[in-house]
């Protein structure tokens, strides 16, 4: 885990004032690290009856389709407003900095679907607890959630009470 934490790089007052931003850039730059990595968020799914995974834009899609491609499951984008042209179901929630919403679409996934959601970051955990409101409106159960990195402090963990939560690494 060190040659991960290694990568991801500290951005002060980035994308605000008082904010430090982790960015993952350095990570996804090195071969071997990004393998790393995705081999780690998978792990602890190997044998586990998981028929999809999802991932948040931007930075989820990254690493969700890295983890499709290694599974060879189907990859469902969860996408800002406007950006998915099918029919969709959206979600508002609040973010670490303002307020945002997320979509899908309605066709990506069916009732019997167990999905493992893969982002690069959990921080309020708002982001994730719309995502995992998403994937029930269309009646599939979220299996568990795999992050890159988690930020104790902002609690986004309890936000997720209930759901199986993994991170590889804590600030
Ligand atoms: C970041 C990060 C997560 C989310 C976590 O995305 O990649 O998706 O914030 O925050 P939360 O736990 O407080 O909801 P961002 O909103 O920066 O979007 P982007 O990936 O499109 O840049």
């Amino acid at each position: 885990m060190q040659r991960l934490h290694a990568k991801i790089r500290d951005i002060p007052d980035f994308p605000k004032p008082g904010i430090i931003f982790k960015d993952v850039t350095p990570l996804v730059k090195d071969p071997a690290a990004l393998r790393l990595s995705v081999h780690q968020l998978l792990h602890p799914f190997l044998g586990r009856e998981i028929t999809a995974i999802a991932g948040m834009e931007a930075r989820g899609f990254i690493f969700g389709s890295l983890v499709a491609w290694e599974l060879g499951l189907p990859f469902v984008p969860l996408r800002k407003p406007g950006k998915l042209p099918y029919d969709v179901q959206s979600v508002s929630y609040d973010l670490e900095y303002g307020s945002a919403m997320l979509e899908i679409h309605i066709d990506s996934l069916d009732s019997g679907d167990r999905v493992l959601l893969i982002d690069d970051l959990l921080a309020t955990g708002g982001t994730a607890k719309a995502s995992c409101e998403l994937i029930e409106k269309l009646g599939a159960k979220v299996e568990a959630i795999a992050f890159v990195i988690e930020l104790d402090a902002l609690g986004g963990r309890d936000k997720l009470h209930g759901y199986e939560v993994h991170s590889l690494l804590h600030y």
